[in-house]
C-alpha cells in the first residue's frame, strides 16, 4: 500500500466514450468527481452513458455514485481537484490546448494526466510548467470492465507523480503496469501488430472465423483478434498502427492495405454494423 496522501477529487476533462467510464469508476470508488466536456449536449451523452453503466446496480447504489459527480461545461469548477484525467480526442493540437488550460488554472500541486493512447507524453507535458507533474494514465475500453490501468512515464514524469498514480489506481480498483514512453506503450505495441497480422490473413483468402478460431483454440485467446478489430474500431486500429508505424519508422508496423480499405469503405467494425464481421445480419463478411 502506497504512503501517498489519497486522491480526494478528480476532474475528467472530455465525457465522450473513455472520460464517461474514468467518470464512472472514479465515482463507483467513493472519490468525487467533475466530469467535464463542451457543450450540455455532449454533457447529456456523457451521463446517458453512465446512467446505462450502472443501470444493473441497485437504485441506492445508483443514487450513491451519481452523488459524487457532478457535471460541467466549465473545466475550471474543478480547479481544487488533486488530479485532473484528459479524455479529449487524440489530437496533439487539442491535447496541448487542454494542458496549457489546466497548467493556468490548476493547484500546483495537482497531477496531470492524459489518457492518450499514442502520443507522447513528454510533448504533452512540454506546454506546462509542471512537466515532472504530468503522466499518462491509459485505460481500457470498456473501463468498467477492463482490469488494467497503464501507467506511462514520460520523460519528465517524476518518482512521486509515478507514485501518486500507482496509489490512485488502488483507490479506483484497477491493476497497473508502468510503461515507458514510446509509441504502443506496452500492450498496443503487442497487440496491434498481432491483428494487424490477422487482418492480413483474411486479405489472402483465409476466412475471419478461421482465423479466430485459431487463436482462440490454438492460442487459449478469450476472443478472436478479427472480433477484437471490429470492437476496438477499424479505423482507431489503423491510426494506432500508423503511429507505430511513423514512431519507430520501421516496416514491421506498417498497416495491413486492407484496413486502409474497409476505413474508405466506412466498415469501422462494430459501431457502424460492419467491420470483419456484419452486425446487422450477424453473418461473416465475405471480402
Ligand atoms: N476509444 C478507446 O477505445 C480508447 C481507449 C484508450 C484510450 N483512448 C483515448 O482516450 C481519448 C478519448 O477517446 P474517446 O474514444 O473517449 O473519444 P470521444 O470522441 O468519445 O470523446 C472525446 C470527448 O472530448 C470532448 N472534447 C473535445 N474537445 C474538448 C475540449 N477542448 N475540452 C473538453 N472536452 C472536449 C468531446 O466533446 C467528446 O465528448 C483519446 O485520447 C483516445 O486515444 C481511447
Amino acid at each position: 500500500m502506497s504512503q501517498m496522501n489519497p486522491c480526494k477529487k478528480v476532474l475528467v476533462v472530455g465525457c465522450g466514450l473513455m472520460g464517461a467510464g474514468i467518470t464512472q469508476v472514479i465515482a463507483q470508488a467513493g472519490l468525487n468527481v467533475i466530469a467535464s466536456d463542451r457543450t450540455e449536449a455532449d454533457i447529456e451523452r456523457g451521463k446517458s452513458q453512465i446512467l446505462k453503466g450502472i443501470s444493473k446496480k441497485s437504485n441506492e447504489e445508483q443514487q450513491r455514485i451519481l452523488s459524487h459527480i457532478t457535471f460541467t461545461t466549465n473545466m475550471e469548477d474543478g480547479k481544487d481537484s488533486d488530479l485532473v484525467v484528459e479524455a479529449v480526442p487524440e489530437k496533439l493540437e487539442i491535447k496541448q490546448q487542454v494542458f496549457k488550460q489546466l497548467d493556468r488554472f490548476m493547484k500546483p500541486e495537482a497531477i496531470l494526466a492524459s489518457n492518450t493512447s499514442s502520443l507522447s507524453i513528454a510533448a504533452i507535458s512540454s506546454v506546462t510548467n509542471r512537466p515532472e507533474k504530468v503522466v499518462g494514465l491509459h485505460f481500457f475500453s470498456p473501463v468498467p470492465i477492463m482490469k488494467l490501468l497503464e501507467i506511462v512515464q514520460g520523460i519528465n514524469t517524476g518518482e512521486q507523480t509515478l507514485e501518486f498514480a500507482q496509489s490512485f489506481a488502488e483507490q479506483i480498483n484497477k491493476k497497473t503496469i508502468v510503461a515507458n514512453d514510446y509509441p504502443g506503450f506496452t500492450v498496443n505495441r503487442v497487440l496491434v501488430p498481432m491483428l494487424n497480422e490477422a487482418a492480413y490473413l483474411v486479405m489472402e483468402g483465409n476466412d475471419p472465423e478461421e482465423v479466430d478460431n485459431g487463436m482462440m483454440l490454438g492460442a487459449n485467446h478469450p476472443i478472436g483478434p478479427l472480433k477484437l478489430s471490429d470492437m476496438i474500431g477499424i479505423d482507431v486500429l489503423l491510426h494506432t498502427l500508423e503511429s507505430l508505424y511513423e514512431g519507430f519508422n520501421d516496416s514491421k508496423y506498417r498497416p495491413c492495405p486492407l484496413l486502409k480499405r474497409m476505413v474508405d469503405a466506412g466498415h469501422y467494425g462494430k459501431k457502424t454494423g460492419q467491420g470483419f464481421y456484419s452486425y446487422q445480419k450477424e453473418k461473416v463478411l465475405q471480402v
